[in-house]
């Protein structure tokens, strides 16, 4: 029996357990996981069971109410000195999406405001509303980005951006499910996206179960696809926007936008506010998330496909200038790279 119901992580708070589901099995299997164990949960954001910059954030906010709700006493010192804990070491495990930070500092906030009898009720509440918040943000970003699509448009995504990155719907293939939901038909090419293949696992996975017309491409298709005139957008996600407006999205989302600018192709990030950052000036100052190098050698493959103990350098993410971007497509509406440093940090609460 499914607890999230299409959704892609879920608060329990009848059995108070953080539910979600084990991305790494698809799309072979499909199975849900419930936990109150810190190891278990900090394991499934490293391991990318968990993922997306929306939903690693809505879950940290979501284990930190199953943790603190776990403890036995109400006092107020002990449960604070936990949540401290709790977020200053969570917070390390991904760096690069500051989604993870957001979530976080919120839970830490509403803990200060909160006393010794009501910081258990408090996290869970907060917990239930980043979720429902989430869901809401990106339909609005589906709904803003919908408008931009013409029916039997064709787009190219890089990654997943989905709803399996977030609670529901997702940001850049929002739009894709809200022109569906309009009668406008899109046909999405997806990237791969070597080396953990989120495209072909995840993207194209969601997109043949909610019906769209999806076409899995190489990574380095994309040039080919483009270059025959195939494409009319490309819609990709972001892990953290700097203030100036440079965006980091899983490695090889700069090569799509140089090329997009170069086949004079429309390209557009999708951000709900959660994902600024307008603390860091540009995009320079933006840390990388660098991964195991057996990602890149063998992780995906039956057998190790390069040579024993070759050195291999496996940034996760990648920064797209602002000056490649057409605009960003946000909760608040559709916006200018230029634009977007006018928000601060309390559009993001
Ligand atoms: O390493 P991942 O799979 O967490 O990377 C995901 C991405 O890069 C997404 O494009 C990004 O988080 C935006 S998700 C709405």
């Amino acid at each position: 029996m499914s607890f999230l119901n299409g959704a892609t992580v879920g608060y329990d708070a009848v059995n108070n357990k953080a539910v979600f589901i084990d991305q790494t099995l698809l799309p072979l299997e499909y199975k849900e996981i419930s936990t109150d164990n810190y190891d278990e949960m900090y394991d499934a954001v490293k391991t990318l069971k968990v993922r997306g910059a929306p939903a690693i954030g809505v879950f940290a906010g979501i284990c930190a109410a199953v943790l603190i709700n776990k403890i036995k006493t109400n006092d107020y010192g002990v449960l604070m000195g936990e949540v401290e804990k709790i977020c200053a070491d969570f917070v390390k495990c991904r760096p690069t999406a500051v989604n993870l930070k957001w979530a976080l500092e919120k839970v830490l906030c509403e803990g200060k405001i909160s006393s010794g009898e009501n910081i258990k009720q408090n996290l869970k509440t907060l917990a239930l509303k980043m979720a429902e918040d989430d869901i809401s943000v990106c339909r609005k970003i589906g709904e803003y980005g919908a408008e931009l699509l013409a029916d039997k448009n064709a787009i190219l995504t890089h990654c997943n951006a989905g709803s399996l990155a977030a609670v529901k719907y997702g940001t850049a293939l929002a739009p894709v499910y809200i022109a569906k939901e309009r009668g406008k038909n899109i046909k999405v090419y997806v990237d791969e996206t070597r080396p953990l293949l989120q495209g072909a696992r995840l993207t194209a996975f969601e997109l043949e179960n909610a019906g769209v017309d999806a076409t899995l491409i190489c990574d380095n298709t994309a040039a080919a696809v483009m270059a025959k005139g195939l494409v009319d957008a490309v819609l990709v996600g972001c892990d953290r926007v700097a203030k100036n407006g440079d965006a980091a999205n899983k490695i090889g989302t700069l090569s799509v936008a140089v090329l997009a600018n170069f086949y004079k192709i429309p390209f557009y990030v999708c951000m709900p506010f959660s994902t600024f950052d307008p603390a860091l000036d540009d995009g320079s100052q933006i840390v990388i998330e660098e991964r195991a190098a057996d990602e890149v050698t063998d992780f995906w493959y039956k057998q190790k496909m390069a040579p024993k103990g070759v050195r291999a350098l496996n940034f996760a993410f990648d920064v797209t200038p602002a000056s490649l971007i057409t605009a960003f497509i946000t909760e608040k509406g559709v916006i200018s790279p230029a634009e977007i440093k006018k928000y601060s940090t309390e559009d993001t609460f």
